[in-house]
């Protein structure tokens, strides 16, 4: 750690100290601990995020909750990258103007990439007076800072900054799950992809160190980490930018060795960055799962060149080929958006071309958003909405057509699952998570929730599986789960 990390992280836990005495002092008045809710809106960077402002709010004295009804302090933890996501937050907004008329000590802040934008602060300044705490991407490590200061103040509090070298580590976090987690390993993204606003907001690419990186994992797996998410806006790029210089694929190398760490996934790959290096590194690595998310956006030439995309239809195809080669059980998802400027049905066509020989196991298909600011937003050739439905719904069926023919391949396999959590439906059943990133629901005992059983993939339904958990013999001949006969796991 710096020396200069050092001294932020002691003033930040200074101010949490501060924040205790309020929330003591809550407590005194109201005669119940003081409670949080933190709204995540968007991409797996925020819902990290997300988990360090909990763990702020968790060590100042309150009590963590899921609804809004109940809460003493909202924070929306908000994302910008299309417009849709800004307008659920100006919705929602409405409702908690509601609940603060009828408690009027509810306090309501708001964060993450969509404040870094000028627009949006105006109009929350003009017709939202009733938010109590505005800050940004870059100054998110001054959270504890920020509440005590809102804690204090009548006033609307905008702290919002243009840019920071800074990365703070060790502020306290709430992880979400036990077993799993999200780890942070660069910030921002220097691409500029001519449709995307995240350089704007999240603002230059930051690498943190290996061993800043390496430490962190050790010890959530000293925690019960099994599985970590490197994540990144473009975690190809990782570590050039370092005083020492390190490739991605090393990282991962050095990250494979941490004893006990069983699955790392890490998102999200540029194709123009994804090096044979990586390709050999995951081939090889039993830890790294079966699953690589690869943004094409477009399948059309003239489409990609004017996103600024920096590679082709055909060198896009390429990689693939090359990445299925060498991991031939490898899934491979991907974003897509549809209407880009001057984006015609044939530039449609190509996209639908890339879909049908790639066979991606998923896609995620996006309307064109223009963001302002963006140099996309600013051309003159934007496309009328009914031509951007009727080429989204094309691409869709065809989407939905290979990622399902894809899922079917997978029937009769038996595969090891990370059981993650209990079925929302059926409490008899759990929710595991193969490599490859995809689903299956099977009867088991809720308590195997964060270990890795074998299932039998029974029955598929287009992007989930049904299941049957090998049955305890067997399981005891698989070395991980021995694991298991040590717990009592099955009886
Ligand atoms: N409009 C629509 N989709 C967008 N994405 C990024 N910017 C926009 C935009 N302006 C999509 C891209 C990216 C994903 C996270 O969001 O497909 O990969
Ligand atoms: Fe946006 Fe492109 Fe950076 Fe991804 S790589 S965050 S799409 S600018």
């Amino acid at each position: 750690m710096t020396s200069e990390n050092k001294t932020e992280l002691e003033r930040q836990m200074k101010y949490i100290e501060q924040c205790k005495v309020y929330t003591a002092a809550f407590q005194v008045e109201h005669g119940r601990i003081p409670r949080a809710c933190v709204v995540t809106f968007g991409c797996q960077m925020n819902a990290r995020d997300s988990e360090k402002l909990s763990g702020i709010l968790e060590q100042a004295g309150y009590e963590l909750t899921d609804s809004e009804e109940e809460a003493d302090f909202v924070l929306y933890n908000t994302c910008t990258v299309r417009d849709n996501a800004n307008q659920r937050v100006y919705g929602r907004l409405g409702h908690l103007n509601s609940l603060k008329k009828k408690r009027p000590y509810l306090k309501i802040a708001l964060c993450g990439c969509m404040m870094q934008e000028a627009a949006v602060i105006e109009k929350i300044q003009k017709s939202y007076r009733f938010v109590d705490l505005i800050f940004g991407t870059h100054n998110l490590f001054r959270f504890a800072e920020l509440l005590s200061t809102v804690l204090a103040s009548e006033d609307m509090i905008v702290d919002i900054w243009e840019e920071t070298d800074q990365i703070v580590e060790n502020l306290p976090v709430k992880r979400k799950y036990n077993y799993k987690s999200g780890v942070n390993i660069m910030f921002g993204c220097n691409n500029f992809c001519s449709y995307c606003i995240v350089p704007y907001v999240r603002g230059r690419e930051r690498s943190r160190t290996p061993e800043e990186i390496l430490c962190e994992i050790e010890q959530l797996v000293e925690d019960g980490v099994v599985e970590v998410m490197l994540l990144g806006q473009n975690v190809n790029s990782y570590g050039k930018n370092l005083e020492h210089p390190i490739s991605f694929a090393e990282l991962l190398r050095r990250v494979e060795k941490i004893q006990g760490l069983k699955r790392i996934r890490f998102m999200t790959s540029h194709p123009k960055d994804l090096s044979d290096e990586l390709i050999e590194v995951m081939q090889r690595s039993p830890k790294i799962c079966r699953h690589l998310h690869l943004p094409l956006q477009a399948g059309s030439n003239r489409i990609l060149q004017a996103m600024n995309r920096h590679y082709t239809k055909e060198q896009y195809l390429a990689l693939v080929d090359r990445i299925r080669h060498a991991i031939p059980d490898i899934a491979i998802t991907t974003d897509i958006i549809v209407g880009f400027p001057g984006e015609t049905s044939a530039d449609v066509d190509e996209t639908i071309d890339v879909v049908r020989r790639v066979q991606f196991d998923n896609a995620f298909t996006f309307i064109y958003s223009p963001r302002t600011g963006t140099p996309a937003a600013a051309m003159e050739n934007q496309i009328p909405e009914e031509v951007v439905h009727e080429n989204f719904d094309r691409l869709l069926f065809e989407v939905q057509e290979t990622a399902k023919s894809r899922a079917a391949l997978l029937q009769g396999k038996v595969m090891e699952a990370l059981v993650e959590g209990v079925n929302e439906q059926d409490p008899a059943f759990v929710t595991g998570r193969l490599s490859n990133n995809m689903l299956v629901h099977f009867r088991a005992d809720r308590r195997l929730v964060g270990k890795f059983v074998m299932v039998i993939l029974d029955a598929c339904h287009g992007f989930y599986y049904t299941g049957r958990m090998v049955d305890w013999l067997s399981q005891t001949k698989h070395t991980r789960l021995g694991k298991m006969v040590d717990n009592q796991w099955l009886n």
